[in-house]
């Protein structure tokens, strides 16, 4: 594993007079509210490591200390006591030269309310940090358009900033932000001051810019969808204190304490949780070489009314329905291949649930997750997938079980089927222990991942 680009260890800050007497307390363990009412702790013993090429969102509500804490990162604030490190530098003990220089090279900032030049020119207004660090006009020029590009303004260079809209300014924002070319991005409420929809779209034009950047971004927010959305990890402060960080499921799904339990009840769950999260052992399906005979009984089992088929090697090969294997039972074919549907939805397990909310609409199969060789790892059926956008276990009789695909079909029915039409003489007739075997071991290794 990489070390971290930056690195905070007990950072403090308290603002007021007699501030580092009060650090000095609340590291014995005076709780923050203790302290005299002329002091504010704004952050308390902040302790975290940021990985290179990581997205880390900081959330709270406001007032909780978040931009207390990214103007220690950046250096504009001296820390009360802790240290923070950054690309090897402790900011807290260094020169007010070294913070400017480890600043200069490895940290832009992006700012809510843009801070665009009005009279400049859009293009210009990016070359700004080029032009601070003494680069030549031609060259940051070049290195300004080919910002605006990756932003996808390029045909606005020559615009005002004022005759764009927010939307626009705040990718001229991160162009300018880009254009320095250092390796750490901080982002304080950059999308917080942008109409909703808008919002929505910078997050994901973000996410694809950093697909390609691999910058180490540090998003404050006080906005739990936008954090469990855009981060890797999430810390969530609360009155100074980061009291939780961990990966947005982590957050979802194993809150630390009631605090953050409460805050993330609304979240927005379709967007955070994937197909990982919410799949289970697929039970019913069978292999490729398995009869409709075998088939109908692993359906039956299952209380479904179908079942995935799966060749070589656990990889897909499409569904059957208990209807049409019953067809072929009762016609005496043996051949599950000739009544595979091949076109059941299946994705990769980091698929968000939102995606799998369209998909469930229109397949009767619960949905497949497979990986890159298209082996089926497990399913997400639809119970499931709505319990988990519920945030309760499918098992709770407030979602009634249903399988997926759901059968009119009855097991008596299915029975006589099987009775009436004897597998033909000679015929395979895989027991059922034999015809699952496979696939347990595949649903196994698909849900612990
Ligand atoms: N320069 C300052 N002087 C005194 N108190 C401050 C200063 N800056 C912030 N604070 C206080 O510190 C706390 C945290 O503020 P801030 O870091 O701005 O929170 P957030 O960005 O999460 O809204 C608040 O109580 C705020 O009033
Ligand atoms: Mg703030």
């Amino acid at each position: 594993m990489s070390d971290p680009i930056l690195s905070v260890r007990g950072a403090t800050k308290v603002f007021g007079r007699g501030a580092s007497d009060a650090a000095k307390q609340l590291a014995r363990g005076v709780a923050p509210e203790k302290l005299p009412k002329h002091l504010t702790p704004a952050v308390v013993d902040a302790t975290f490591d940021v990985k290179p090429g990581e997205i880390f969102v900081v959330m709270g509500l406001s007032g909780s200390g978040k931009s207390t804490l990214i103007r220690m990162l950046n250096g504009l604030w001296e820390p009360t006591a802790g240290e923070v490190i950054v690309a090897g530098t402790d900011l807290a003990k260094a020169d007010a030269a070294t913070v400017r220089k480890v600043r200069r090279e490895h940290i832009s900032m992006v700012f809510q309310h843009f801070a665009l030049l009005p009279h400049r020119s859009v293009l210009d207004n990016v070359a700004m940090p080029l032009e601070i660090q003494g680069i030549g006009k031609q060259e940051r020029l070049a290195k300004a358009a080919e910002m605006l590009e990756s932003v996808g303004l390029g045909k606005w260079k020559d615009k005002r900033p004022s005759e764009l809209s927010g939307g626009m300014q705040q990718r001229v924002g991160i162009a300018r932000a880009l254009a320095a070319d250092t390796d750490i991005l901080l982002m304080d409420e950059a999308f917080s001051a942008l109409d909703p929809l808008i919002r929505r779209e910078m997050q994901e034009e973000l996410k694809d810019l950093q697909e390609e950047l691999h910058k180490t971004i540090i998003f404050i927010t006080h906005d739990l969808n936008e954090a469990m959305f855009l981060g890797d990890r999430i810390a969530v402060m609360r009155q100074g204190k980061i009291v939780q960080i961990g990966t947005p499921e982590e957050i979802l799904t194993d809150p630390a304490n009631d605090y953050v339990a409460q805050f993330v009840q609304d979240v927005d769950r379709a967007r955070v949780l994937t197909a990982a999260s919410a799949m289970v052992p697929a039970v019913s399906a069978v292999p490729l070489s398995a009869g409709p005979r075998a088939a109908l009984r692993v359906m039956n089992d299952a209380q479904s009314g179908g079942a995935f088929v799966l060749g070589q090697g656990r990889k897909l090969e499409g569904g059957v329905t208990d209807r049409r294997a019953m067809r072929l039972v009762k016609e005496g074919s043996t051949d599950l291949a000739s009544i595979i549907k091949r076109d059941v939805a299946a994705v990769s397990p980091d698929t968000p649930l939102s995606d799998l909310l369209e998909l469930a609409a229109d397949t009767a199969f619960p949905i497949a997750v497979v990986d890159e060789q298209r082996r089926l790892l497990g399913v997400v059926p639809r119970v499931t997938l709505l319990a988990s956008l519920a945030n309760v276990p499918s098992t709770t009789s407030a979602i009634p079980v249903q399988h997926d695909p759901i059968t009119d079909v009855r097991p008596e029915e299915v029975q006589a089927v099987l009775d009436e039409h004897p597998a033909p003489e000679g015929a395979s007739t895989p027991a059922r222990a034999e015809a699952a075997a496979p696939l347990d071991d595949a649903s196994t290794e698909g849900s612990t991942k």
